[in-house]
């Protein structure tokens, strides 16, 4: 079996694409190596996928190319976009290109590709925005974004259901809760924070670190999409949409704190009110996934965030010599 990773040298995708090898299925993936954050970590990611791995260095805005990528493709599991939500407000366009233009590529891709059987593809918590109620249910409106980076988000899962209806396409989108753990995203709080303090550099902390977020640790992520691998979409549902996070709302000031006490070493904070693109809270109900195929998280904060630390030791040494 072939599958397409797109984002395959980031956080997610480098991490599906790594346990779908481990089953001994066949992964093409794509990434074009952007300098959003730090090259070295994704090419560090790269290079540990092994036998059974081909790589295309290009960006999935380029759709010409991205068309000669679907031979024998029966699976897409496609988490390349831009991501972060304050970035959106830096840069808007980043956010058009590869949440929009690279979304509709990779639709064009499964619309012309036989082979394809389900489209699997990341969304995001973001999308629930202003007014929705906690805990975040699927059938929320979810019509509110508080950033464009949820707009764009929203907007996919809008062109996803267009080709559904259209060309009878299977596809799942997930919406990601705040993911975080080794091989993570440096532009992400967790590790942005783990920078600054090892460096004794200030922290910026929002609102005194009571915003809580649902941290969804990555192995528990990766779990839930091999559980929506194995069960794809059936005639009667051929779209759907499952939240995907830890039904765990946890505090910043945990964050913090944890992180302190795995690097030995006290943060240095600065108070800030909350950028206007930033919800209070988020907390996923996982119910829906869990119907489909058990899904049951796993991993508090208190453990996950010492699993980051160990890796980021190692990581903080090993990039030194890239
Ligand atoms: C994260 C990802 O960055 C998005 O790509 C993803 O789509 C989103 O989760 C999601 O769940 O949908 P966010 O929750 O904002 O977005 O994650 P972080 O940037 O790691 O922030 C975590 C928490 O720390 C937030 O409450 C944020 O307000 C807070 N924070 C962040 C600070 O207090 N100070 C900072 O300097 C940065």
């Amino acid at each position: 079996m072939r599958v397409l990773v797109t984002g395959a040298a980031g956080f997610i995708g480098y991490h599906v694409a790594q346990a779908l090898l481990a089953r001994g299925i066949e992964v093409v993936g794509v990434d074009d190596l952007n300098p959003y954050y730090d090259v070295r970590l994704k090419q560090a990611r790269l290079a540990r996928l092994g036998a059974g791995f081909t790589f295309h260095h290009l960006n999935i805005a380029e759709h010409e190319a991205v068309m000669r990528l679907g031979d024998g493709v029966e699976v897409i599991v496609h988490v390349a976009a831009q991501a972060g939500v304050r970035y959106s407000l830096e840069n808007p366009f980043a956010y058009a290109t590869s949440n929009l233009t690279g979304h509709l590529s990779i639709l064009e891709l499964a619309r012309h590709t036989p082979s394809v059987k389900h489209l699997i593809y990341a969304s995001s918590s973001s999308v629930y925005g202003t007014g929705s109620t906690l805990p975040y249910a699927e059938s929320e409106r979810a019509d509110r974004p508080s950033s464009l980076y949820a707009a764009t988000k929203k907007a996919d899962e809008l062109m996803s259901a267009s080709y559904t209806h259209l060309f009878g396409l299977k596809q799942t989108g997930l919406r990601f809760f705040t993911v975080y753990g080794p091989w993570g995203r440096p532009d992400m709080a967790y590790f942005s924070f783990a920078e600054a303090i090892s460096a004794g550099q200030p922290v910026t902390i929002y609102e005194g670190g009571r915003l809580q977020r649902d941290f969804t640790y990555i192995d528990d992520i990766i779990a839930g999409i091999l559980g929506v691998f194995d069960h794809p979409p059936t005639d009667a549902t051929p779209h759907r949409l499952f939240n995907i996070g830890n039904n765990r709302a946890e505090y910043v000031t945990d964050l913090v704190r944890l992180l302190e006490e795995g690097l030995g070493r006290k943060a240095i904070t600065v108070n800030r009110p909350k950028p206007e693109a930033d919800p209070e809270k988020t907390c996923a109900n996982v119910d829906a996934l869990h119907g489909l195929c058990g899904y049951v998280p796993s991993t508090k904060l208190a453990d996950g965030i010492p699993r980051f630390v160990e890796w980021y030791k190692q990581w903080q040494e090993v990039r030194e010599t890239l």
